[in-house]
């Protein structure tokens, strides 16, 4: 049984390319769930309900969030009608949303949390004592958890993976666009991959246009970032999961841009 998880997927060419690889990553991996993080999904900041049907048109199950959520303000309009989308599980008690939702296959039933970290962040609740409740909640249904940490800091997501290490099947971090190739099976039997990576434009800065990111750094002056253009790359993780005992069998990264073409 297997999970497919896309990282970020960033604006029109982050669509686009998800879009164009999906039905090959479906034909190839053949994975029972699809998860993806659709925070920057419109222009880069958050995500409109036009989009949210369209990536589950194209086959996602479920769809995280993270610090860029309410960007949209028509998220406000759907966010509660819509179970399969889930935003960080730890912004303050009443916030719209939820953070937790659960795909169900015939084969088993996946636990998807959302959290989101603090370092260099806002100052939302602790992830880790949200994760505690939410896991125990999860258990009470399926041993197949996984956990999308949106986070900045290195530190807090390893941090994260070995305080749920045994006790979900795999935490993976998102937000920082750039995918790590850390991924690992921890003793207890948790999958980790401190970052996704995005799927967006290649040659933009995180997926902005170099030129306003490069400004911004000599200058300090307030400007206006917007997605940069195509060529895209799209970055996932794929884990292989053990429905007896709940663990990560296999995390394998995946990676596709010019330098890495897709093979069937
Ligand atoms: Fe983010």
């Amino acid at each position: 049984m297997k999970l497919l998880f896309i990282g970020d997927i960033m604006g029109l060419p982050g669509r686009e390319i998800v879009k164009t690889y999906l039905p090959l990553l479906k034909r190839k991996y053949n994975p029972t769930f699809i998860v993806a993080n659709g925070e920057n999904a419109a222009h880069g900041r958050g995500i409109t309900e036009k989009i949210t049907k369209e990536l589950f048109e194209w086959g996602v199950h479920a769809i995280t969030l993270g610090n860029h959520t309410w960007d949209q303000r028509e998220i406000f309009d759907f966010i509660d009608d819509e179970p399969r989308m889930i935003r960080p599980a730890n912004f303050p008690e009443g916030a719209p949303g939820k953070g937790i939702t659960y795909i169900k296959q015939p084969e088993g039933e996946l636990a998807v949390i959302n959290l989101m970290g603090r370092t260099f962040l806002p100052p939302l609740d602790c992830p880790f004592q949200m994760a505690d409740k939410l896991v125990e909640q999860a258990r009470k249904r399926t041993k197949l958890i996984f956990v999308d940490f949106h986070a900045e800091a290195t530190s807090e997501k390893q941090a994260m993976s070995w305080y749920l290490d045994g006790k979900v099947t795999a935490v993976v971090g998102t937000h920082t666009h750039v995918q790590t190739a850390d991924e690992r099976i921890l003793p207890q039997g948790t999958g980790f991959l401190c970052d996704v990576g995005m799927c967006g434009p290649s040659n933009g800065i995180l997926g902005m246009e170099r030129e306003a990111v490069i400004k911004k750094f000599l200058t300090q002056l307030p400007v206006r970032f917007e997605v940069a253009p195509d060529p895209a790359q799209l970055n996932a993780v794929l884990i292989t999961l053990d429905k007896t005992n709940g663990h990560a069998k296999k995390m394998e990264r995946i990676r596709i841009d010019s330098d890495h073409p897709f093979m069937e």
